[in-house]
């Protein structure tokens, strides 16, 4: 992607041509174990292929359904990716944020980022949603790589001290008020991570660790959009679970916890 912004705008007219939705106000990127809250948000009046969206890659994990979706909910108009593309895909980092940067030109001042992840605070039970409050990005790029972007979508170098909105959080709480906040270790991935990686991860103040948001992050606030990321805690982290880790135990405590993560994006949407 040599102009990863214009790409952005040319995709976010695209979904504004193929949702019937000239504007959209909030995007919900859904992820592993998040994948039906979107037809429980409200009316769907737009569901296709996400890989329909100029520049957006299929995506390749199992759990990810690769769909766009547009749904009416509480007056707003909300643009829902159910999957999304990762670094250890192969994908240049510029794509794995292409989506969440194509939304807020697509006019989200809002995106909601959630994930699968795993627990590195044994007091925090399997299958509890988690506010991000701070993250870590150890994913040794950012989508800041390359030539200035062009002045007119912010500042070269975006201060990143409050990158998970605190009215969004607190609009959280007022929803679920059993909700834990932690800090997300986003990795490159591709593999769970070893035991001494779990411990080196809690010294360095990790609550959570995952394979995504951190990068998408970086770029909804370079945009200036508010951001509210929420992980599922799915498995407790390696060397901390007594099990070993498994994608299906990924995708079988987003199920159970369906309920509670569906009211919990109702409320925050209907709350914005
Ligand atoms: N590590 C990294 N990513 C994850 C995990 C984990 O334990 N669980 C769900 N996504």
């Amino acid at each position: 992607m040599t102009d990863p912004f214009g790409a952005a705008e040319e995709a976010a007219a695209a979904v504004a041509q193929m949702t019937g939705v000239p504007r959209h106000d909030v995007a919900i990127v859904l992820g592993s174990g998040w994948g039906d809250a979107a037809s429980a948000l409200g009316d769907v009046t737009f569901e296709g292929a996400l890989s329909d969206v100029p520049g957006v890659p299929k995506p390749t994990v199992g759990g990810h359904k690769g769909k766009l979706v547009s749904v009416a909910a509480s007056g707003r108009n909300v643009l829902v990716f159910a999957g999304r593309s990762h670094l250890y895909e192969g994908h240049p980092v510029h794509t794995v944020v292409h989506g969440v940067r194509t939304a807020i030109l697509a006019g989200c001042g809002v995106v909601i980022l959630t994930n699968a992840a795993g627990g590195l605070n044994p007091d925090v039970a399997v299958g509890t949603p988690v506010l991000l409050c701070d993250h870590l990005n150890l994913t040794g790029t950012t989508p800041m790589l390359g030539a200035d972007p062009p002045e007119r979508f912010g500042a070269r170098f975006s201060d990143l001290t409050v990158a998970y909105d605190a009215e969004l959080r607190a609009l959280a709480h007022r929803v679920d008020d059993g909700l834990p906040e932690g800090v997300y270790a986003g990795l490159l991935g591709g593999t769970y991570e070893t035991p001494a990686e779990i411990r080196m991860l809690r010294t360095l103040g990790a609550d959570l660790v995952g394979m995504s948001t951190v990068l998408e992050t970086i770029a909804a606030r370079h945009l200036g959009a508010r951001v509210l990321g929420i992980s599922l805690v799915t498995n407790l982290a390696a060397g901390i679970s007594p099990e070993p880790l498994d994608h299906q135990e990924v995708l079988a405590a987003g199920k159970a916890a369906g309920p509670r993560m569906i009211a919990l994006l109702q409320g925050v949407v209907e709350g914005l």
